[in-house]
């Protein structure tokens, strides 16, 4: 008997023990009378609030289809393809696109096909068919329960110094997930000579390295450098793990597209390691969904992700400069320090309820805004709503 999220829904523990059942039955008008209300989602619950204030200057800072994602998927629906489900394995054309840019050109591991490359249901369901972690604290709100409901023992390590504001270099001494680039939600990365001895330490102590990488590209604008650490790794002779999501990168949030890759000893090892990849998919989700996985694979560069990656840092220096033209006298440079989408502004949660109450802009509690939703036009009214908060 399970005791995990399911059986508490389904109440297995209940109905199979004989003196509880007779009470259930006496109780139950219904099946699902005894499931509790779970916490609320606190991304879900800002967008709901976003969708009900009736404020024409509202800012919710949320997602973007790309032009060139849009154009893909038109020429793949005018071919009417057929909807043939995909092999266990996903997509290969979409698993080459995937694997090939982000290890490079170049690598040994590509040319010597020591690996192996699936499809998944996005980042999460690779992440999903992963093993147990170390994760960073903090990390990504949804590391804990997918590694958790998977039946994994969770540990962790310090990830973020609140004293310095940056990498905590220090507390970072049993890694094994590693954010590939824009560290969520924290937004800082650790520096090059940083990475070289995490990979030193990795190796000396033969640990396990899983990189979650949802943001290629967004650092830097330029997917092979942010790939950098991932490439070091292997470089160094460990044998990593990634996962990959293209829901930011690509806009392509709803087709659920991501890839798992195992670096492997050799291309007979590889080929084992697929097959067990395989066992564990079949039973989870049969397969993954072909439509994502089609556009994904005609665009393996995409286009807009430099300029949004370009806008990205813009929009940063642009808040901060707005800050102070407003007459902001803290120091914001942590924003303009942080990279990628996920923007850590260190307001309080009381600011935040403040700022969400009298300005109709809507963030987490935790004071993360997403840079993508801010644009040069709602940008001063932003600064301006800040600064009254944080005077
Ligand atoms: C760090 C990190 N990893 C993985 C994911 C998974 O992404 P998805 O399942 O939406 O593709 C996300 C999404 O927000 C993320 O921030």
């Amino acid at each position: 008997i399970h005791h995990g999220p399911a059986a508490l829904l389904f109440g297995i523990t209940t109905a199979f023990h004989p003196g509880l059942a007779a009470a259930a039955s006496a109780r139950a008008s219904s099946w699902w009378t005894h499931v509790e209300m779970g916490p609320p989602d606190p991304i879900l619950r800002v967008t709901e609030a976003f969708k009900r204030d009736i404020n024409s200057k509202k800012m919710n800072l949320g997602p973007y289809m790309l032009p060139s994602m849009l154009k893909a998927e038109a020429q793949i629906a005018a071919k009417n393809l057929d909807k043939e489900s995909l092999p266990v394995g996903g997509l290969a054309e979409f698993c080459k696109a995937s694997v090939e840019p982000t290890l490079g050109e170049n690598s040994k591991v590509l040319k010597s096909g020591r690996f192996v490359t699936v499809q998944t249901i996005s980042g999460t369901g690779a992440l999903r068919i992963r093993a147990n972690v170390f994760l960073p604290k903090p990390s990504w709100v949804n590391h804990t329960p997918i590694f958790r409901d998977a039946g994994m023992q969770l540990q962790c390590y310090r990830y973020y110094d609140p004293k310095t504001c940056s990498f905590d270099f220090t507390g970072a001494q049993s890694v094994l997930l590693l954010h590939a680039c824009t560290h969520n939600p924290m937004g800082v990365d650790p520096r090059p000579e940083q990475w070289k001895e995490i990979a030193t330490v990795v190796k000396k102590r033969t640990l396990f390295a899983l990189f979650d990488m949802a943001y290629q590209g967004f650092a830097s604008g330029d997917g092979d450098k942010d790939a950098w650490a991932l490439h070091h790794f292997i470089e160094q002779g460990i044998n990593v793990c990634l996962c990959q999501s293209y829901a930011k990168n690509m806009g392509l949030y709803g087709e659920h597209v991501g890839a798992f890759t195992v670096v492997c000893k050799d291309a007979d090892e590889a080929k084992r390691v697929e097959s067990q990849l395989k066992i564990l998919i079949s039973p989870m989700y049969s397969n993954s969904p072909l439509n994502g996985a089609q556009i994904a694979s005609t665009i393996p560069n995409t286009p807009e992700v430099k300029g949004m990656a370009d806008c990205i840092i813009s929009m940063r220096t642009q808040l901060v400069f707005n800050l102070k033209k407003k007459g902001s006298t803290h120091n914001w440079q942590h924003i303009t320090d942080q990279i990628g989408m996920s923007c850590f502004t260190e307001l309080k949660p009381e600011q935040v309820g403040w700022l969400t109450k009298e300005f109709s802009i809507y963030m987490t509690k935790d004071g993360r805004i997403s840079v993508a939703g801010v644009t040069s036009s709602n940008m001063g009214y932003l600064a301006h709503a800040i600064h009254q908060v944080t005077k």
